[in-house]
């Protein structure tokens, strides 16, 4: 691509800290390393859907500011497939042609994708329907389940706030000699809770990728007391499942069914079964907004840098992300083809273990 260049982005997915620090970075990249234009595509696959597509030009002067700034200065959306893009009278209908159709109409000659495993598998699809898209992809995801990278955006700003929240429950806890609960994200991988468990502290932390046995729970609490340990903090994913499997849903008034109430169900449990105070905290969509950690800045820059690198080498269909403090490249395909959910080698697990965390089992 010569010196007249244009090239999209997007963010799509749920949101995080760092996106606009990635934004940021294209940018400058693009324009002072390549003389590039940068358009901004809003609210993901739907700006690509509007008529006329609804963009944005990304200048050096429109990023000034936004570096640490949470949330997504182009809109997402994380629900929506192009493929079964819901109508108005929420018939689903194939669009994913028309956004080929756009990124063609906007003279765009490359994509740079910022999004969690599924928003990536979808834009794969949509860059490999004909005429094509050239597509690059950068990794962002609190729940940091994308496998091919160590780090995705957003990810350390989600265990920092968690961290925090854990350090402002102990003293309440000391004070009152209670169990408290921490719930945070994290549907099928226990990342944010095992790292800010770790790091906060907690005794007892359990994930999706393991079931909790309540018994087991409740032996850990009476460990302590017996040993002069009043209170106890615990981190639960909103994922977890019990011995049979189950998880806990919340229905929605407008239909579905969301994620939601494993701390309470099992904050019930312990107060029965360790005739212990129990409170819960549920950390929610706290864990995704505000200001970004150093560390996300810093990959999220990273990232972006060399995505513009490798659309100026005509690299494609790829992703970048975070090993060994180096950005390395990988196939999207590869990327999204396994589930990066925790396993029993993986170091903190074993550093939980070690530290007679109580993962529930
Ligand atoms: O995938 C990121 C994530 O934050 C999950 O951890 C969580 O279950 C989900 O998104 C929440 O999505 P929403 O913003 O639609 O409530």
């Amino acid at each position: 691509m010569g010196d007249k260049g244009r090239i999209g982005i997007l963010t799509s997915g749920g949101d995080c800290a760092g996106l606009n620090a990635a934004i940021r970075a294209v940018v400058h990249r693009a324009i002072h390393g390549y003389g590039w234009e940068v358009m901004g595509i809003r609210n993901s696959t739907c700006g690509l859907l509007s008529s006329p597509p609804d963009t944005i030009p990304l200048t050096l002067e429109s990023v000034i500011g936004v570096l640490p700034l949470g949330g997504t200065m182009l809109g997402t959306i994380n629900r929506g497939s192009p493929f079964a893009f819901p109508d108005l009278d929420g018939s689903l209908h194939d669009r994913s042609a028309e956004v080929v159709a756009a990124y063609h109409q906007l003279g765009l000659s490359a994509l740079v994708a910022i999004g969690g495993d599924g928003s990536l598998a979808i834009l794969r699809k949509l860059a490999q329907i004909e005429p094509g898209m050239n597509l690059v992809a950068i990794p962002k995801t609190i729940d940091n389940d994308l496998c091919g990278t160590e780090l995705a955006i957003g990810f350390s700003t989600a265990i920092d706030v968690a961290t925090e929240a854990l350090d402002r429950l102990r003293s309440t806890a000391e004070s009152h000699r209670r169990v408290m609960i921490l719930e945070v994200m994290g549907r099928d991988a226990g990342h944010i809770a095992l790292s800010a468990g770790i790091a906060g502290g907690a005794k007892i932390i359990l994930i999706p990728e393991i079931p909790y046995d309540i018994e087991k729970v409740c032996a850990k609490i009476r460990d302590r007391q017996q040993r002069g340990l009043a209170y106890t903090l615990a981190v639960v994913a909103e994922g977890v499942q019990n011995l049979r499997g189950e998880t806990v849903m919340q229905q929605m008034s407008r239909g579905g069914q969301r994620l939601g109430g494993i701390g309470s169900l099992i904050a019930e449990q312990i107060s029965q079964l360790a005739d212990v105070e129990t409170r819960v905290t549920v950390l929610g969509h706290i864990q995704r907004g505000g200001t970004p950690s150093a560390t996300d800045r810093l990959i999220a820059t990273a990232f972006g840098v060399r995505a513009v690198d490798l659309i100026a080498e005509e690299q494609f269909d790829c992703m970048v992300g975070w090993c060994n403090h180096k950005v390395e490249v990988l196939p999207i395909a590869k990327a999204i083809a396994e589930y990066g959910c925790l396993d029993s080698t993986d170091t903190l697990i074993q550093t939980a273990r070690g530290m007679s965390i109580c993962l529930g089992d």
